[in-house]
């Protein structure tokens, strides 16, 4: 098959991502072989490229250089083959979710890491869900906890988590703020947030408003400043922020947010993403109602995989970029 394949670590996707012929994935019990139709890039597979920061090696992604042959995990395809002790899932059932080693023809997921995919969607637009997707849900549901009528701020509104979590807030009936720069504030309103602030001109944290949840997807603000604009028992949930930190990567503002969670009436924390099917099944009915859509900005051939990085890397993405297959 033909398939992305990293041999090392590198912050740059030029020069250390090729398109190689290399063997199926073989599948294990409780493992599905999909067919990829699409795989999409998100601020992970940079973290997965690069190997950075340094713990991202330590979690299993390989410490001296990558175990898996590619950084790509979000993908939408059709079963091909599915291992012992599979139910639900046959040759032929089309898919989404989380795999390994995704930016190519054949890649190998956990059947509890797939849903399947609604008729709606295309394989594109099915592939950002299994990453931004399923980490906007569970900010806004799980850890926002968001409830109608709630003033909501999302930090990184244009985003592949924020575009997905500006539509899940409305979906619950909150009032949304959108944070983004210039080009992509028509994006954001588009998604339906009620008002959308440019941070190159304006600060959504000038204490204007006070928020009853704060989900926080980039911008990488003091926490001092976050708790600011919350109400005095509101929720902040940091989901990420890039740093360029190659030891904590962003981590050490969760943490202390964690902390001082416990001696404050605000609640004030991070989480990681569970990868798992109910999840993934709850996104897929969103969008076959029509509550949830997927953003795809861009979709690249796999042969240009380093570009759809690069793309990424450079800001300009509004929503999802996509490699199709
Ligand atoms: N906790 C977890 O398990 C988990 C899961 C997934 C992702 N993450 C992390 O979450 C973060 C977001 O991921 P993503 O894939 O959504 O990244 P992304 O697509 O690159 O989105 C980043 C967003 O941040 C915005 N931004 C940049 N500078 C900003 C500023 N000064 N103020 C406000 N917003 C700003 C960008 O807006 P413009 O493009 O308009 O500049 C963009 O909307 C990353 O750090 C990622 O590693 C964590």
């Amino acid at each position: 098959m033909r398939a992305v394949v990293q041999d090392r670590y590198g912050a740059a996707p030029e020069g250390l991502l090729r398109c190689a012929e290399t063997a199926r994935p073989q599948i294990g019990p409780g493992e599905v072989l999909v067919r990829v139709c699409a795989a999409s890039v998100d601020r992970g597979t940079w973290h997965m490229m690069a190997g950075l920061p340094y713990p991202v090696r330590a979690a299993g992604f390989g410490l001296r250089r990558p175990k898996n042959a590619n950084p790509g995990r979000a993908l939408a395809g059709v079963v091909a083959a599915v291992g012992a002790d599979v139910t639900g899932l046959e040759p032929g059932d089309e898919v989404l979710g989380v795999g390994a080693a995704t930016f190519a023809e054949y890649a190998c997921a956990r059947a509890d890491k797939l849903a399947k995919k609604p008729a709606n969607l295309s394989f594109a637009q099915a592939a950002t869900l299994g990453v931004s997707g399923l980490t906007a849900l569970q900010a806004v549901r799980n850890h926002a906890r968001v409830t109608a009528g709630q003033k909501v701020l999302v930090l990184g509104a244009s985003g592949g988590v924020g575009a997905f979590a500006v539509q899940l807030a409305k979906a619950d009936g909150a009032e949304v703020t959108g944070v983004c720069s210039t080009t992509k504030v028509g994006l954001v309103r588009s998604l339906g947030a009620d008002r959308v602030v440019d941070y190159t001109r304006e600060d959504a944290l000038d204490g204007g408003t006070q928020y009853d949840v704060i989900i926080d997807t980039g911008g990488n603000r003091r926490l001092a400043d976050l708790r600011r604009a919350l109400t005095a028992t509101g929720r902040l949930v940091i989901v990420g922020g890039e740093t360029g930190g190659r030891w904590l990567g962003g981590t050490d503002r969760q943490l202390r947010a964690q902390l001082l969670s416990g001696f404050v009436g605000q609640r004030l924390g991070s989480f990681l993403t569970s990868e798992n099917a109910t999840d993934l099944g709850a996104l897929a009915h969103l969008c076959a109602s029509g509550d949830l859509t997927a953003a795809v900005d861009r979709t690249y051939p796999l042969a240009e995989t380093a570009a759809a990085i690069r793309h990424m890397l450079d800001g300009h993405v509004r929503g999802k970029v996509v490699i199709t297959v």
